[in-house]
């Protein structure tokens, strides 16, 4: 089995993301503030990184279709759209939580810092398993623009 070099980078920061954001809400509890922020900032950078490659690899190459059986097909289409709208919320709640974090807004930065973790995990859970699906389990469609391949067709 060959994997894609790129999907598999950018899946793998996705997850090394999230996983910064578990250390870095470990460190919080046991008010590290300085690692708390080093490691969140990291988050973000790697969830950049990965942003960075999947938006390059839209642009220059395309998006790849599913390849699995044409009856599952519809599930994971509903999947991958649910993903995106984590993704979404993801980011901009991220955002919020960095920029409070940087300007000490306490008040909001720990409101929305536990969302903010969670909407992540689930981020990068349902990212991978959209990787799992796209290229493991089964072998990848065409890779064609990024509307063909949310919305099907050739
Ligand atoms: C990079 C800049 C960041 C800085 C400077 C920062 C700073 C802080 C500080 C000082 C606290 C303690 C607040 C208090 O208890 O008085 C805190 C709490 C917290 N932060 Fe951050 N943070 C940053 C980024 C993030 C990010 C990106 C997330 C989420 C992904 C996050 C999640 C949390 C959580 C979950 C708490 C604990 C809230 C609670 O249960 O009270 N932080 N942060």
């Amino acid at each position: 089995m060959s994997l894609p070099v790129l999907p598999t980078i950018s899946t793998f920061f996705i997850a090394l993301s999230a996983v910064f954001v578990a250390i870095g809400w470990a460190q919080i509890k046991r008010r590290q503030i300085e690692k708390h922020k080093k490691t969140m900032l990291l988050a973000g950078i790697f969830a950049l990184t990965f942003f960075i490659i999947y938006v390059s690899r839209t642009l220059f190459i395309g998006n790849t279709a599913f390849g699995g059986p044409a009856d599952i097909k519809i599930y994971y289409t509903i999947f991958l759209i649910f993903h995106i709208c984590l993704a979404t919320t993801g980011a901009v709640f991220g955002l919020v939580s960095i920029l409070s974090g940087l300007k000490n807004n306490l008040k909001l930065h720990r409101k929305i810092g536990p969302y903010t973790s969670v909407i992540w995990f689930f981020t990068a859970i349902t990212g991978v398993a959209v990787y799992l699906l796209l290229y493991v389990f089964y072998t990848g469609g065409p890779t064609t623009s990024v509307f063909k391949a949310i919305l099907g067709g050739e």
